[in-house]
């Protein structure tokens, strides 16, 4: 991805490898700053995870995949050290598909720098491809909503859902984009409108609650990402995507979910077993830093929610567009 630092265009990835350290756009910073942060021990990449330094799926996946390296570099106990990095976080399947992927790479005796880097590029070709493919449903003048960030920070580079975004622009295609902001963390009005502006997509932030409002007036497309889509097609993404889904189906409006094969997870039948995240309070009670709500109230805080299946129009993969019940025949 290019971005802007000190007015000068700098090409970088959400997260990479240099001179033995994981570095990482501190994501937690923007849109105010970039801060790049670097690691060398493995349990500090762990930590970055569970404390949202890096996040999104993919990316997540590739810092995990990291953070294996590093372990087996400093000739760390792996099984310790998968058992670790798997407990960061529990929704996405990225990071246990990477920690897997990175177990059996060095179980063969692969090179740990040569396994983690072809991970974290196997992402980035994924992404292209679900862009080229997802681009085709794009069309001149277009109104496009996305939810939270599914966009080149949080899949190391390019995105899942922002991906067909970036391609049809790149191909001249005009459009706009409704941009959620994701409450609590903001990732959608932090993350995603500080990408689009960037590529100089038009697009607004709009709040969560108003997409009923947009999607029945009209909304020509919905394309979200996924944080793991289990066998019969239900899928588990930020929290607010099942509205948008249910709403979409109300209003007639095609709704796409755009994702690489290492989101799915045919060992999960259905979505009602996927295990979903519960996040500190704080979250929702604190607006950057500062606490906006009544001292001693009971939260709740789901991070993410399941959309059936039945909901989505299609699945956006780097295998092709696939509808619910063919993702099955398809991705091995
Ligand atoms: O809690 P986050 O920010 O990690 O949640 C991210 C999302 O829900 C994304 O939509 C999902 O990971 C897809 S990213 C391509």
């Amino acid at each position: 991805m290019k971005i802007f630092i000190d007015g000068k265009v700098r090409d970088t990835r959400a997260v990479w490898f240099e001179n033995d350290k994981v570095m990482m756009i501190d994501q937690r910073h923007l849109p105010k700053k970039v801060v790049i942060v670097s690691f060398d021990d493995y349990i500090d990449v762990a930590k970055a995870i569970k404390n949202m330094t890096i996040r999104g799926a993919p990316s997540i996946g590739a810092a995990a995949a990291y953070a294996m390296c590093l372990a087996a570099l400093k000739k760390c106990d792996l099984i310790k050290a998968s058992k670790e990095i798997k407990e960061m976080r529990p929704t996405a399947n990225d990071l246990f598909y990477a920690v897997d992927y990175m177990m059996v790479c060095l179980s063969e005796g692969k090179n740990p720098i040569k396994a983690a880097e072809s991970y974290a590029q196997s992402i980035i070709n994924k992404c292209i491809a679900i862009g080229k493919y997802g681009a085709e449903l794009i069309k001149d003048h277009y109104k496009i909503m996305t939810h939270c960030n599914a966009g080149a920070l949080a899949t190391v580079d390019v995105g899942t859902a922002i991906a067909p975004m970036r391609q049809a622009w790149k191909d001249g295609k005009r459009f706009f984009v409704y941009v959620s902001e994701t409450r609590p963390r903001l990732q959608g009005m932090k993350l995603t409108a500080w990408e689009l502006l960037q590529e100089g997509i038009d697009h607004a932030i709009i709040t969560d609650n108003s997409s009923g409002y947009f999607i029945k007036k009209g909304v020509d497309i919905v394309i979200v990402g996924a944080d793991r889509i289990a066998a019969n097609g239900d899928f588990a993404n930020k929290i607010g995507t099942l509205e948008k889904a249910v709403l979409s189906k109300e209003f007639g409006v095609p709704f796409y979910v755009a994702a690489p094969t290492s989101t799915f997870d045919f060992n999960t039948k259905i979505g009602e077993n996927i295990v979903i995240e519960n996040r500190e309070g704080e979250e929702v009670t604190t607006v950057d830093g500062v606490m906006v709500a009544p001292v001693g109230c009971k939260v709740l805080n789901p991070s993410f929610d399941v959309t059936p299946a039945r909901y989505v129009t299609g699945f956006i993969t780097d295998k092709g567009i696939l509808k619910p019940n063919e993702i099955r025949k398809v991705i091995k």
